[in-house]
C-alpha cells in the first residue's frame, strides 16, 4: 500500500518511512505549502490533513509536532518551529538558566484522512532539557533533550531517537489503525 505523507521536513519523512516499512507501507513526501492555523496540535493537524486532501485527492497523512517544557508551562509547544528559528536552541537554555526542575516533552499528533473519515494518534516522549546542545543528528530540540532512561541525547543517538520517539509512538499507532480498517 502506498500513501502520501505531507510535508516539508526530510527529517520527519525519513523518520516516519522507517515506521510505515514495519505495516508493509510505501510512504511518498508530498510537499504542499500550507498555511498552518492556530490552535492545539490535533485542530492544527486536522486542518491541515483536510487541505491536502482537497489538493490531491488521494489519503493523506501528516503530523504535527511540538516540544513542551514543564517550568516554561509548556513552552515554546505550539510555537515551537516560529521559537527555533528565532532564538535557538541556545535561546532555550539561556530561558532554562535558572529553573530546578528540567523536564519536558516532545508531543506528536499524527493524521490520516481519507476524504470522510479521520484516524489521529498521539505520542509523547518525556525526558529533559540539558544545558548545552549535544550530538550532530535529528533536527529541531534534539541536541538538547535526553529521554528518560538514557544518557545520550536525542541528536547523539539517533537509533533511541528511532526506538523512542513521540513519532515512533504516534505513527506505529496511527499505522496500527489504518492496517486494521483495511
Ligand atoms: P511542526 O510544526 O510539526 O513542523 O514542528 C514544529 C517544530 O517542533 C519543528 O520545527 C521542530 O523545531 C520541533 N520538532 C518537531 N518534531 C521534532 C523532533 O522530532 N525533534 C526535534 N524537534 C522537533
Amino acid at each position: 500500500m502506498e500513501l502520501f505523507m505531507v510535508t516539508s521536513n526530510i527529517h520527519k519523512f525519513v523518520e516516519t518511512r522507517e515506521f510505515a516499512k514495519e505495516y508493509g507501507i510505501k510512504l511518498i513526501q508530498k510537499n504542499i505549502d500550507i498555511q498552518e492555523i492556530r490552535g492545539t496540535l490535533e485542530d492544527i493537524i486536522m486542518a491541515k490533513a483536510k487541505k491536502a486532501y482537497e489538493e490531491i485527492k488521494t489519503p493523506v497523512i501528516c503530523d504535527d509536532s511540538g516540544f513542551f517544557i514543564d517550568s516554561l508551562n509548556d513552552f515554546p509547544g505550539e510555537f515551537s518551529r516560529f521559537v527555533i528559528e528565532k532564538i535557538g536552541n541556545e535561546g532555550i537554555i539561556k530561558l532554562m538558566e535558572n529553573k530546578e526542575s528540567k523536564g519536558a516533552e516532545f508531543r506528536c499528533m499524527a493524521c490520516y484522512f481519507d476524504g470522510s473519515n479521520f484516524k489521529l494518534s498521539l505520542g509523547i516522549v518525556r525526558g529533559k532539557v540539558i544545558d548545552e546542545i549535544r550530538g550532530r543528528f535529528g533536527f529541531g530540540y534534539d541536541p538538547i533533550f535526553i529521554p528518560e532512561g538514557f544518557t545520550k541525547t536525542f541528536a547523539e543517538d539517533f537509533e533511541i531517537k528511532m526506538k523512542t520517539s513521540h513519532r515512533k509512538k504516534a505513527f506505529t499507532g496511527l499505522f496500527k489503525k489504518i492496517s486494521e480498517t483495511k
